[in-house]
């Protein structure tokens, strides 16, 4: 079935009130729930449709009377009812142990705990399971003491008590009207670490962060992020938290990062648990944006919520937007922003050019499970970025003032936030709103013309939007490029110009330039666009060295490899032409070695070759073993050429004492690259150093690095320090699953055997989530293993996705992506790619999830 945007009516019914009355149990738990429903005015009519998904009603009565006027339908529930306001009253039994789905209410180590979003709910109780239905919840949960000592639910506990059978209840209230989907309960032997937060208009608010006993002491930084998110939210968005009490728990098993249900976030324990002992730095990056994500849903998604689920990027883009923000008022702004960039081109980039390709805003659906994506979320984040282009801060943030002014309380459509950003901020965004319907990364042309005579430059543009599934013909778009023309000879600008694009072909002439200038464009990523510019690799070393921008540089550094190895992978590279694009990347790398000026974080940035999957992007079709070739055979050449200079740094950055403070933290990302190029260069050596660091390590982020590049080589050193690192950490499921992915995502030519191996491993299961990505996902980023020339890393994810499917078929959906992407890349592969996509789609029995993916990715 498929779902249509167009096909949206309002619900025939509400619910102003709800009762849900839980007594808890790991196998049967029995639910009652009553609903105080309204016929809603401006709705069609007819009957109470309540969504179900596998639920039995025991029984069903209406204004304190049994009711028989009720039929499934499929799933669903239809009561008949005559008049306009009824109580409804609807008994269910679920089995928490036998939900592997996660989805709904489940059991995750003896804990109870729920996630609704997106259709959860009506794996708990019958209820019009649909975000524009919003609801006060009263919540009474009712279990054993001695097994689940705390109970938690949204909102504030109203009242509590303990009965003689052993059992205890408690009841919760939330006076904030939400939709079924922001619904959370948790029950089990839970730790909490407390603190205190005091909002701006003097309330005082408790915060909780609940964990397994032997956790509670790896919380305070995910606590030190929340305070700073609260803080953060009301002085950059004047938003103020509203209730006296914050919860958020930990689990283990749980299909994605983290769940904003209102006054009761649920988190994996990977976006919680931090110490410097089990945590990396990219770790502790990770617990600070998305314990701020989830705060600020607070109000763009709880407050201000979805009308329906194709508005996702209503509050997902938008939310993306602020986590990222805040994360780049933490800590470095131009690293975090080269960071985003770089997950949107090798995560989102890749989608927009595949199969399943969709718009911010989907047109359709089948299983809204999977449009939970780097488009949604970081393509999202990016069209509302370039809004904050377009209108400066504090524009900007006027529409954002009126758009939650405007509708706090309501479920709002993507078109709602759009309207008030433009009457907020003063701005017309009509052509603008393409960004919403067109799917695909526009391409950018630029060329450059100089007029020495009158000393004008013309900047000449022409932009195309590639055809995606269902969208062959697209629309011009309105795009935002920060600009700079650099003076040759004094190595300078005379400010940046904010050039927006809105006709196919368009030029801009600009004065005062003796000579052609060196061109600087989109300029902190401004606008989510792939850019075909004229520069030479004189103008890409000149920029990587000094442009005021540091994106800019960074991107400079970048072209400048990704020119050369496309040439390389495309077989256009003559042995001179090697050699001197070689040199060229080598004398600009050499230059950010030896730049005092650099601090260590952007340095490590400057230093990182374009990843396989952003290169592969360049080059249709392609053939992966060439890319990861070359890739490797440049990084070998710059491991000798500089090694010298990489011995010197990371001898310099091994003296740096452990600490949070941006130099220490640069120290440790920049200690591990340099024994990534050395050991391209020289194994033994590199494995040494390598072995030492891990020896030496005081920190998991050291620790790790160390243990990757051992990983990838074939020595004995390898071997002992994974047996070490598994005995050391054996209680650690979050390390451990940290071992999984090294092994699987390694550069050691038989990782594809480690995989299978590990597969078997004691420490292996299908049914925890992390550890299935842990293991698989690394694998299949893996492209030297993944992509193997006879097609078994093909055939082992969808062995994979097949055994998974009917445990937990969200995240077994997730895994065909990669697969999907058999059109763009050569055809022997191809073939292969396809075959085990038929293999799948020819399986008796799919989830929803699995089908929609497989089937889009065979005809897309
Ligand atoms: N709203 C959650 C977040 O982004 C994610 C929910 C994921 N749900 C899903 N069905 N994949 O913060
Ligand atoms: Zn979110």
């Amino acid at each position: 079935v498929v779902i249509q945007r167009a096909d949206y009516r309002p619900p025939a019914w509400l619910v102003p009130d709800i009762a849900l009355d839980f007594l808890l149990d790991l196998a049967a738990t029995q639910v009652t729930a009553t609903l105080d429903v309204e016929r809603n005015a401006a709705g069609d009519g007819g009957p109470l449709r309540l969504n179900g998904d596998g639920l039995v009603a025991q029984s069903v009565s209406v204004d304190g009377e049994p009711h028989s006027a009720w039929a499934m339908d499929g799933d669903d529930l239809v009561v008949e009812l005559p008049g306009d306001a009824h109580q409804v009253t609807i008994e269910t039994t679920i089995d928490p142990t036998a939900n592997t789905q996660l989805s709904g209410l489940y059991a995750s180590g003896g804990l109870l705990c729920t996630q609704c979003e997106a259709e959860g709910f009506r794996r708990i109780t019958f209820f019009p399971d649909r975000p524009d239905v919003l609801s006060r919840y009263t919540v009474t949960l009712t279990a054993d003491k001695a097994a689940f000592p705390v109970l938690l639910s949204n909102g504030n506990p109203m009242d509590s008590g303990e009965e003689d059978d052993g059992t205890h209840w408690a009841i919760w209230h939330d006076p904030w009207p939400k939709p079924s989907y922001l619904f959370a309960l948790v029950a089990g032997d839970l730790i909490a670490t407390r603190d205190r937060f005091t909002t701006m208009s003097g309330r005082d608010v408790d915060l909780a962060i609940w964990v397994r006993a032997g956790d509670e002491t790896r919380t305070a930084h995910a606590m030190r992020a929340l305070i700073a998110s609260m803080d953060w939210d009301e002085k950059v968005y004047g938003r103020e938290y509203d209730l006296d009490l914050f919860n958020i728990v930990a689990v283990s098993d749980f299909n994605a990062g983290a769940m904003e249900n209102k006054g009761l976030n649920i988190f994996n324990t990977r976006y919680i648990l931090a110490d410097p002992e089990t945590a990396t730095d990219a770790d502790y990056d990770g617990v600070e944006g998305v314990v701020a994500h989830e705060y600020f849903h607070n109000w763009s998604g709880n407050r201000v919520t979805c009308r329906d689920w194709f508005q996702l990027s209503l509050k997902e883009g938008f939310t993306v937007l602020r986590d990222q923000q805040f994360s780049a008022d933490q800590g470095s702004a131009p690293v975090k922003r080269i960071e985003d960039v770089r997950v949107l081109r090798s995560a989102q980039f890749p989608e927009d050019s595949g199969p399943l390709a969709h718009p911010i805003r989907p047109d359709s659906y089948q299983e809204i499970s999977n449009f939970y994506t780097a488009t949604v979320y970081n393509k999202g984040a990016e069209v509302i970025r370039m809004m904050t282009v377009l209108a400066g801060p504090e524009r900007f943030r006027a529409g954002t003032d009126l758009y939650f002014e405007r509708h706090d309380g309501e479920a709002a459509t993507c078109e709602d936030f759009v309207t008030a950003i433009e009457d907020g901020a003063g701005l017309d965004l009509k052509q603008f709103r393409r960004w919403y319907e067109q799917a695909g990364t526009p391409q950018v042309d630029v060329g450059m013309t100089h007029d020495a005579a009158s000393g004008t430059v013309t900047l000449a543009f022409k932009q195309t939007v590639p055809p995606t599934p269902g969208q062959p013909v697209k629309q011009p778009m309105v795009i935002p490029l920060r600009t700079a023309l650099f003076d040759r000879a004094t190595g300078r600008h005379g400010g940046e110009h904010l050039i927006v694009l809105a006709d196919a072909a368009q030029t801009f002439t600009f004065d005062g330039f003796a000579e052609a200038p060196v061109l600087s464009i989109n300029r902190g990523f401004s606008a989510p666009v792939a850019i075909n510019a004229p520069q030479s690799v004189e103008d890409l070393v000149f920029l990587a060295g000094h442009d005021d921008d540091a994106f800019a540089r960074y991107e400079a550094m970048q072209q400048l490899v990704v020119q050369h190895l496309v040439a390389a992978v495309e077989g256009r590279l003559d042995d001179a032409s090697r050699e001197a694009g070689r040199a060229a990347i080598g004398g600009a790398l050499g230059a950010i070695l030896a730049d005092t000026a650099l601090d260590d974080l952007m340095r490590g940035e400057l230093v990182m070759l374009p990843g396989e999957a952003y290169l592969a992007e360049q080059i249709n079709p392609v053939d992966p073993a060439r890319v990861h070739a070359e890739r490797e055979a440049l990084k070998a050449w710059l491991g000798r050429e500089l090694g010298d200079a990489w011995r010197g740094l990371h001898d310099r950055c091994t003296a740096v004492p452990y600490g949070l403070d941006a130099a220490a933290r640069g120290a440790r990302k920049l200690k591990t690259q340099a024994l990534v190029y050395l050991a391209a260069a020289d194994p033994v050596e590199a494995a040494q150093r390598a072995k030492a660091q891990y020896d030496a390590a005081d920190n998991m982020t050291d620790r790790q690095g160390a243990l990757m590049v051992l990983c990838g080589l074939d020595v004995p050193a390898r071997d002992d320090a994974l047996a070490h690192f598994h005995a050391r950490f054996a209680d650690n499921r979050l390390v451990i699953d940290k071992w999984f992915s090294l092994q699987a995502g390694s550069l050691h030519p038989r990782a594809l055997d480690h995989v299978r191996a590990l597969a078997q491993h004691a420490d292996f299961t299908l049914t925890n989530p992390n550890r299935v990505r842990a293991l698989y996902m690394a694998f299949a980023a893996n492209p030297q293993a993944f992509h193997a020339a006879d097609g078994a890393g093909y055939a082992l994810i969808a062995d994979l996705i097949l055994a998974l499917d009917p445990i937990n078929g969200n995240v077994a959906a997730r895994f065909v992506a990669p697969l999907g992407r058999w059109r763009r890349i050569e055809p022997v592969r191809a073939a292969l790619m396809r075959a085990q996509l038929e293999r799948i789609a020819a399986a008796p029995r799919l989830s929803r999830d699995v089908r929609e993916q497989v089937s889009k990715s065979l005809d897309g």
